[in-house]
């Protein structure tokens, strides 16, 4: 799945919500660049995901020029700086096309002691093309001396009501569905990061409407994968947790695979897993989860040779069902020899092992049994199910 920062990345400046200002600022700036002014590179800051980098290449599109991005380790090789990026300041590609640069996140480089803002300023001053930088704060003293050569333009957080708006337009492509309160309280609770409140707008949706996928889809996941990442999604989706897949992947392996190579194999998969949960249940040693998980999902997944066309008929754990019946057993007789017990002046405890003499009493009379005890329709049929 692509994230939704990703797939919905602006790609034209109108795209970038808020901060109208700036990004009039920067649309003259850049005209006027292109058209021959002679105009200092611009140094867009402000608050974590904003558009600031968004915005760098959305320019570029919208103007049609290649952008060019330039890290603070390839100002650090000497040799390449002279090279290859210096020239880039000054001329077109080789093709003719305008250029616009970007040096993202310079703010990051002033954390490094190894310097580059004294290259930086250097390679900036006397561009002959555009150049955006970026930067979260501009405060740190070492960036005074690139201060000078840049005009600086601040892009400030988003407002709620522009992320709310955001967020309707994309749940509406989407097809998402959540509260207003759950919009209004991520987009309010974002501090104007629009990142973040699409990264929450995601992880919500998931809650809601991918957990939900049922057992056997869970298994058709894993069985009909055909890479790792495939089978891992599984884990992501189901709503089960690791005891209750392996019974399902206990069940249902040799009903998917018919070789009994890959039955054997994806088996030993399933142990391998359960060994390492014993051993995440005695050591407490949770960062074995990632690995029983993988052996799971990805190690049964991918124990087979070939994709099985068929569509299988996955079962329920015949495990749980005989121990949901035992319990279910349990639990009848414990009231059924608790009403007896009542009746004839002993605790359920006596009569359970003798409940099934009393089943044989209570048949041979069976309506007035029932009155006699008050037994419910079901306990009766219990009763009269193990009577010899
Ligand atoms: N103003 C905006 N309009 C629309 N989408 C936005 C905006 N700001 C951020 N986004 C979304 O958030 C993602 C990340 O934004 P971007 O990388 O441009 O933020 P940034 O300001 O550069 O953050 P950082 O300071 O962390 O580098 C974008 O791909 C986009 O999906
Ligand atoms: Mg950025």
């Amino acid at each position: 799945m692509v994230p939704l920062t990703r797939k919905y990345m602006p790609t034209k400046l109108e795209e970038i919500i808020g901060n109208e200002e700036a990004k009039e600022a920067i649309r003259k700036w850049l005209t006027s660049v292109l058209h021959g002014k002679k105009e200092k590179p611009i140094m867009v800051h402000g608050p974590p995901g904003i558009g600031k980098t968004s915005l760098a290449y959305a320019l570029a599109r919208e103007f049609d020029l290649e952008l060019l991005e330039i890290s603070s380790s390839n100002l650090r090789d000497k040799a390449s700086l002279e090279k290859s990026i210096r020239p880039a300041f000054y001329s077109k590609t080789i093709f003719g096309k305008q250029r616009i640069i970007l040096i993202d996140d310079i703010d990051a480089m002033t954390k490094d002691d190894r310097g580059g803002m004294g290259e930086l300023a250097d390679l900036v001053k006397d561009a002959k093309i555009p150049v955006m930088l970026t930067a979260n704060v501009t405060s740190d003293p070492k960036m005074k001396s690139i201060k000078q050569f840049v005009h600086q333009i601040q892009m400030k957080k988003v407002a709620p009501s522009d992320i709310a708006h955001l967020m309707h337009s994309i749940m509406q492509k989407e097809g998402i569905k959540i509260t207003e309160e759950m919009v209004s309280k991520i987009a309010t609770g974002c501090s104007g990061d629009v990142r973040s409140a699409l990264n929450d707008l995601e992880s919500s949706v998931f809650n809601i409407r991918d957990r939900k996928v049922d057992e056997k889809t869970v298994l058709r996941t894993i069985f009909k994968s055909s890479t790792l990442s495939g089978a891992r999604y599984a884990s992501s989706i189901m709503d089960m947790d690791r005891d209750m897949l392996k019974l399902w992947l206990d069940e249902n392996i040799a009903r998917e695979y018919e070789d009994k190579e890959e039955i054997a194999q994806a088996f030993q998969w399933l142990s391998k897993a359960d060994v390492f949960d014993g051993r995440i249940m005695n050591r407490q040693y949770y960062g074995y989860l990632r690995y029983s998980m993988t052996l799971m999902t990805a190690g049964v997944g991918l124990s087979k040779k070939q994709k099985y066309a068929k569509i299988s008929e996955y079962q329920f754990p015949l495990y749980l069902m005989e121990m949901s019946r035992s319990m279910f057993t349990r639990a009848m007789s414990k009231s059924i020899a608790t009403k007896i017990g009542k009746m004839v002046h002993t605790s359920s405890k006596r009569v359970m092992p003798q409940i099934s003499f009393y089943a044989n009493l209570v048949k041979r009379d069976a309506e007035r049994a029932k009155i006699f005890y008050s037994l419910t329709d079901d306990e009766l049929e219990f009763l009269m199910g193990i009577a010899g």
